[in-house]
């Protein structure tokens, strides 16, 4: 079979008024990533022949976020169908197949897409195949109106149905794979006798059929095709990338106490056998090498953790910072900007900022880097195989030698050299008797008892 060609349009030029947010409604994000980007990367996944995003004035935002794809501009909002005409330039008597697709709409899959087309290309040849859906709840969302043969008749949206209408189950996604050749002519004659007065691309269903073509509907899935219109559907659509991010990593080989209490992001990457425990949420950029294991209730962003490296309970890993092989992050630490080589330990309640751990170094609980004088950022370097005491500020710029050793409860402002010891510690006094002293007059009840 020869392929046609074909062009995509996304629409994005919407206020997104319903979202009650100054930012573009395509570009909030999901799985840290804006909305429109994952339905960019699905687009890019169809190679197609055209693609155009649609944009509203100064949306500069969007066309960044888009880019290198191109946008056209809908100066005025006065709908979806208004919104196609926009990129009229690139669909004018197109000779292939127009998929027109909502920013709004950002789950839907590259299968999905391939199986519009296929549609498209049935021997039917229908003018236009819409992507239905039967949503648990149909809301908002335009209702498709069936012939008796079962091709579609036209599509009515909420404002203008009838009660007995609004009964019906079946929804319209909002995509649709469109004769290439037609829509314009369709578009022109689209008319905003309607309750909003708007341009409906929905109307171009009663148009061709009008024409004399058939208009088909291919069935999807309401997970890959919920609409986001305000944040209550923004959580809902998070909530299912998050299912399918937590079981596409299972796929790969992790594996989580509670996959529902994990929050990750599109760019996490794991190796193989991973452990990953309850509550432990994963922000932009970060990798996980095989057999690493993330214990309960971590923060984890801009990170790179090797193999069989552990990390947490409770650990905060900000951006900057990879721990190697073997290396270990425990419970109640922050780290930032530090490098951990590999089998490094910094086990409780410490801070290491703008650092790097040697090989086998070992940091005690209670450390802290001072990486920052109240003007500028400055390094701690420690050596191989270094003992860092508890309870020590090490006051940066700082290096501790290989080898070397600090003694608890110091506060290090000058260099250790390797193998020495580093302390600063007052003398400890002791005054024999002092306590027993002390008590006997104010708690003479605590005072040890005579012998009788
Ligand atoms: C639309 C459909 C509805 C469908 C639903 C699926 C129409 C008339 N209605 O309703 O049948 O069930 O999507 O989610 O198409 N946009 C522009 N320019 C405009 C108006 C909208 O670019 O002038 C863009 C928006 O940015 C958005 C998309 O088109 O990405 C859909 O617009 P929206 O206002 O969200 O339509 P719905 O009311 O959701
Ligand atoms: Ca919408």
């Amino acid at each position: 079979m020869i392929k046609s060609k074909v062009a995509v349009i996304v629409l994005a030029a919407g206020l997104g008024t319903r979202m009650k947010s100054k930012k573009p409604k395509v570009l909030h994000s999901l799985g840290c990533r804006p909305m429109i980007n994952h339905l960019m990367e699905t687009v890019t996944g169809l190679d197609p022949d055209e693609v155009v995003v649609v944009v509203g004035d100064s949306m500069d935002d969007v066309s960044h976020a888009v880019s290198p794809f191109p946008t056209a501009v809908q100066s005025e909002r006065l709908g979806t169908a208004h919104a196609v005409l926009a990129a009229r330039e690139y669909i004018l008597d197109f000779d292939g197949d127009i998929l027109v697709l909502y920013g709004d709409t950002p789950l839907i899959k590259l299968e999905t897409l391939e199986a519009m087309l296929d549609a498209r290309a049935s021997k039917l040849d229908p003018g236009v195949v819409v992507l239905g859906f039967t949503p648990d709840d149909p809301g908002n969302y335009g209702r498709l109106i069936l012939s008796d043969d079962g091709t579609l008749h036209s599509i009515v949206e909420v404002k203008d149905a009838t009660d007995e209408q609004l009964q019906i189950k079946i929804c319209n996604s909002g995509v649709m794979a469109i004769d290439g050749k037609a829509l314009c002519s369709l578009l022109d004659r689209v008319s905003t006798e309607n309750a909003t007065g708007e341009y409906y691309l929905t109307d171009i269903i009663k148009l061709a059929v009008k024409d004399g073509r058939t208009c088909v509907v291919l069935e999807g899935d309401e997970d890959e095709l919920i609409g986001v219109n305000s944040r209550v559907e923004l959580a809902k659509a998070e909530k299912i990338f998050q299912d399918r991010l937590r079981i596409q990593a299972m796929e790969n080989g992790v594996s989580f106490t509670d996959p529902k209490t994990v929050f990750l992001c599109q760019d996490t990457k794991f190796g193989k056998d991973v452990q990953v425990g309850p509550n432990v949420l994963f922000g932009p950029g970060v990798t996980v090498g095989d057999g690493a294991v993330i214990n309960a209730f971590c923060h984890i962003e801009g990170t790179e953790i090797m193999s069989k490296a552990s990390v947490g309970p409770f650990a905060r890993l900000r951006p900057g910072t990879k721990v190697s092989t073997g290396a270990k992050v425990g419970n109640f630490v922050e780290v930032k900007s530090t490098l951990l080589e590999s089998n490094s330990k910094v086990s409780h309640l410490s801070y290491l900022g703008d650092a790097q751990i040697g090989e086998g170094a070992n940091i005690g609980a209670g450390t802290i880097t001072c990486n920052y004088d109240g003007f500028q950022k400055s390094q701690t370097i420690i050596g191989k195989s270094a003992f860092v005491g508890s309870n020590t500020a090490l006051v940066a710029p700082v290096n501790i030698g290989a080898g070397a050793i600090v003694g608890a409860g110091s506060t290090i402002t000058k260099d250790v050299k390797a193998d020495a010891l580093g302390i600063t510690r007052a003398p400890q006094n002791t005054v024999f008797g002092w306590a027993k002293k002390k008590r006997k007059p104010k708690f003479p009840e605590k005072a040890p008892k005579k012998k009788k």
